[in-house]
């Protein structure tokens, strides 16, 4: 059976590098981007996910992640995440996590399993940054979330206490670049793999979806969990079907 193979894999592994998306956190209420219910069906990229929408509206970019902010505050980690925090508490160094998602769900759940002892080695790559975090848009100072944004007028946007520049989510938007050294880290862990995990990702979305490509290129193996087929599905050694809750803990625990 496909799901033994991905077990068997996944035990005899020396280095596990775990690639997510959206799906991972689907079970937990956040939405994804692309699927049914997807936020990109009903809410245009353009207008709301670039510097250049920022630049133009950032009353309406702000109400959109302010949104979203407190929507994912909401949320809990799943079965999912934490099966993946347990397997990289396991053996420190052996798993790497990479996300794409905002969420904060994967810090979350590696504190949730750790308890008392060190989550760190749980903690993901978060290429696309995370919505829970503030950005000065002037001098680059990351600070905690502003919770209370008031997004009716430029004046009443949260501004930097340093510069007084205007703060926005530290997040990737479209058309910029993600932080070289953590997309570098995550190419760095996906070389060394001997196997990569995908999980609830469209694996449309470079250079993220380059993760498993660059494992496959090193002579690793890929395994795919997913409600429906990707473009990565072919490439898989072993391709599931079905929820990342259910079917991720069957792989590990
Ligand atoms: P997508 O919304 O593109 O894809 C989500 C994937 O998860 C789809 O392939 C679904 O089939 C799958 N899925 C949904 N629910 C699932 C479940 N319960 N279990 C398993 N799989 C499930 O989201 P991403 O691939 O994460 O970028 O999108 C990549 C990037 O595009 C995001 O990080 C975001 C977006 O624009 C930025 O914001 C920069
Ligand atoms: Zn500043």
């Amino acid at each position: 059976m496909n799901a033994d193979i991905a077990r068997a894999l996944i035990a005899e592994a020396k280095r596990i590098v775990v690639l997510t998306g959206a799906g991972i956190s689907a079970e937990s209420g956040v939405p994804t981007f692309r699927g049914p219910g997807g936020l990109w069906k009903s809410f245009r990229p353009e207008e709301l996910a670039t510097p250049e929408a920022f630049a133009r509206n950032p009353c309406l970019v702000w109400e959109w992640y302010a949104w979203r902010r407190s929507l994912v505050a909401e949320c809990q980690p799943n079965a999912g995440h934490i099966a993946l925090a347990r397997l990289a508490l396991e053996l420190p160094g052996r798993t790497t996590i990479v996300t794409q998602n905002v969420d904060g769900l994967h810090h979350r759940a590696a504190r949730a399993v750790a308890g008392r002892a060190d989550s760190a080695p749980a903690y993901p790559l978060e290429v696309h940054g995370a919505i829970h975090r503030d950005r000065c848009s002037g001098c680059g100072r990351v600070s905690d979330g502003v919770t209370d944004v008031d997004p009716t007028s430029v004046e009443t946007l949260p501004a930097c206490v340093k510069c007084g520049a205007m703060l926005r989510p530290d997040v990737v938007w479209f058309g910029e670049a993600l932080d070289p050294a953590v997309i570098g880290a995550a190419f760095d862990a996906a070389r060394v793999a001997d196997l990569c995990l995908v999980v609830g990702t469209s694996a449309l979305v470079y250079p993220a979806a380059s993760v498993p490509e660059v494992t496959l290129q090193a002579g690793g193996a890929v395994i795919e969990v997913n409600l429906e087929a990707t473009s990565l599905s072919r490439l898989a050694r072993v391709s599931l079907r079905g929820e990342a809750g259910k079917l991720v803990p069957t792989l590990i625990d």
